[in-house]
C-alpha cells in the first residue's frame, strides 16, 4: 500500500522525501486555508519536492468551471492530479480529463456506488473518507472492503485512495481491506512506528549493552 501525506503545507513533508516511504500528497481547500499560503505557490512547492502525484482540488461547482480550474492546476507541474467532487458535474469533468490523459482524484466518496460511478467516469483515484464515516457511526473500513470487491469484480483500474485517516488503526484497517493508498496527516504518519514496547525494549538494550563495557567498533 502506498502512503500519501494529506496536507496544505510543504512543511509537513519535510524530511520524508529521503525515506522512500512518501509516495504522494493530497490537499483540499480546508488544508490550504489552514496553511495560510497562496494555493498555486503551495502546490508548486509541494510538486517540486515530491516524486509522486499531488492532488489539487478545484473549487467550481459546474463542469465548465471545474475544467477551466483543473486545466490551470494541471499546468503547475506534471505530477498534479486534479481533485474533483463526486457530483454529476464532477464526473463530467472527470470524463473530460480522462480523455485528455490528465489524472483525477474523485473526492468526498461515502458509498460503494459513488466509487463505481467515479471509476466508470475514468477516475484515476477515488477517495473514500474513512474517519468522517466513523464520526457518524458507520465503519469506514467496510466501505474500502466493498469498493475493493466491486473494482476487482469488473477489473476496474481506478485506485482506492483511503482518506480522512485519523489513527494508526485506520491505516491498519484500510491496508487489510485492500486500499491501494492511504493518505494521512503528518501526525498520523509520525505515529506509524511508535509502540511503547519498542521504546522500553530499546532503553533496556541500551542499559544492558553499557553494562557489558564492550564496543562494536
Ligand atoms: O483530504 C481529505 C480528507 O483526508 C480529510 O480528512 O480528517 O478532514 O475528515 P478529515
Amino acid at each position: 500500500m502506498e502512503i500519501f501525506i494529506d496536507t496544505g503545507s510543504v512543511r509537513d513533508i519535510t524530511g520524508l522525501t529521503e525515506t522512500n516511504l512518501l509516495n504522494g500528497v493530497t490537499t483540499n481547500p480546508t488544508l490550504i486555508a489552514m496553511s495560510g499560503r497562496d494555493f498555486i505557490n503551495e502546490i508548486s512547492d509541494i510538486c517540486s519536492l515530491v516524486d509522486g502525484p499531488v492532488s489539487a482540488e478545484v473549487t467550481a461547482n459546474d463542469t465548465e468551471g471545474m475544467i477551466t480550474e483543473g486545466m490551470r492546476l494541471s499546468e503547475i507541474a506534471p505530477n498534479v492530479v486534479v481533485k474533483l467532487p463526486i457530483t454529476m458535474a464532477g464526473l463530467k469533468a472527470c470524463n473530460h480529463f480522462s480523455k485528455h490523459k490528465i489524472k483525477t482524484n474523485l473526492t468526498l466518496c461515502f458509498t460503494e456506488v459513488q466509487a463505481l460511478m467515479a471509476a466508470k467516469a475514468g477516475a484515476t483515484y477515488v477517495s473514500p473518507f474513512i474517519g468522517r464515516l466513523d464520526d457518524v457511526g458507520i465503519a469506514g473500513s467496510n466501505l474500502i472492503t466493498g469498493i475493493r470487491k466491486i473494482f476487482d469484480n469488473y477489473n476496474m483500474e481506478t485506485k482506492i485512495l483511503a482518506a480522512s485517516i485519523r489513527t494508526v488503526n485506520h491505516v491498519k484497517e484500510v491496508a487489510i481491506a485492500g486500499a491501494d493508498i492511504a493518505t494521512m496527516p503528518r501526525t498520523v504518519f509520525d505515529s506509524l512506528l511508535r509502540h511503547p514496547l519498542t521504546t522500553v525494549g530499546l532503553m533496556q538494550f541500551e542499559i544492558d549493552w553499557k553494562n557489558t563495557g564492550q564496543s562494536i567498533l
